[in-house]
């Protein structure tokens, strides 16, 4: 509760009515508000695409022999791309074929915003084309995303994926999803066979705590679930690791960072009796395809 009470707190007054209305009239609640977005400053950053993909491949080539994906003429899969189209952009001007976004939230007005084409698609287009000559108009850009993106607005499990995929993404949407291994088993139906692949796995809390993992470990999760309700799995980075490797991809696993400071709670014995500590304060794992360490 206090954690609600602290959000509304920081919102401007315009911004708790609208949210009181959606859940209220609950259907608004199931697709991403375009106000919401245009106020978030966070959804708005228009270099936030590049800035994690390209993070995300900094560290992957400090620890392995890594090739930076390249998205020519490649079909490609996001699942959980979020409410401006995750990577879709970044990977339409670098020249991919295809590109799917799964996402049961997606407002297909983002497209259709002035606000959001001049906020948020102008900039990064803009940025983009700075990094790779894309050879488009900014309009051909605008309706390549309306033509060439297709949008699933539904969870992976039930998405009519036709594709085979070259490259598949996600980016802090995997512990969001509690059939975990169901949905691995149908992703690997829908990869290529040399299929190349990037899933950030976010294992903090996502609560916005000092520590990441504050209140997690201190009780089972159906006691965590009914306390915090069910935004995340739980599940930990060697789970699943696992069940990439049940559902029969080859994966590597890259440890992002971990967070032990100001941890000061005691761990359950639950925890305690499954994994090592280490494994219990790792905040943020990459898995990808199997890539040989990089080595002398
Ligand atoms: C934490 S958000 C991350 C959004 C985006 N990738 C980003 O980086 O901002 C997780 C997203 O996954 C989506 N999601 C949750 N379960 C899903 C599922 N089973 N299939 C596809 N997407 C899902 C949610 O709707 C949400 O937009």
């Amino acid at each position: 509760m206090t954690d609600i009470i602290k959000t509304i707190y920081n919102l401007p007054p315009r911004t708790v009515i609208r949210k009181f209305k959606q859940k209220l009239l609950d259907n608004s609640s199931h697709v991403f508000c375009l106000e919401d977005i245009v106020e978030s400053p966070k959804y708005m950053r228009a270099q936030r695409g590049f800035d994690f993909l390209n993070r995300y491949q900094s560290i992957l080539k400090k620890h392995l022999k890594w090739e930076e994906l390249n998205f020519k003429g490649k079909h490609v899969l996001e699942i959980g791309s979020g409410p401006l189209l995750g990577w879709a952009p970044l990977s339409i001007l670098m020249g991919c074929q295809s590109y799917t976004c799964v996402e049961p939230m997606f407002n297909p007005a983002v497209l259709d915003s002035d606000i959001i084409i001049e906020k948020y698609f102008l900039p990064l287009y803009k940025d983009i084309n700075a990094l790779y000559d894309s050879g488009i108009s900014f309009k051909q850009f605008i309706d390549s995303l309306k033509k060439r993106v297709n949008f699933e607005k539904k969870e992976l499990l039930e998405a009519q994926l036709s594709n085979s995929f070259d490259i598949t993404l996600s980016n802090s949407c995997l512990e969001h999803i509690f059939q975990l291994y169901k949905n691995l088993d149908k992703l690997k139906s829908k990869s290529s066979l040399n299929n190349r692949f990037i899933h950030l796995v976010d294992l903090g809390n996502h609560r916005g705590t000092r520590n990441p993992f504050e209140g997690m470990y201190t009780m089972n999760p159906e006691a965590y679930y009914s306390k915090y309700g069910k935004n995340i799995n739980l599940l930990r980075a060697s789970d699943i690791q696992g069940l990439f490797d049940k559902a029969g991809f080859k994966t590597s696993m890259t440890l992002y960072y971990s967070f032990k400071d100001f941890y000061n709670e005691k761990i359950s014995p639950y925890w305690f009796d499954r994994y090592k500590e280490e494994e219990l304060f790792m905040k943020t794992v990459i898995i990808t395809e199997q890539t040989k360490p990089k080595g002398p």
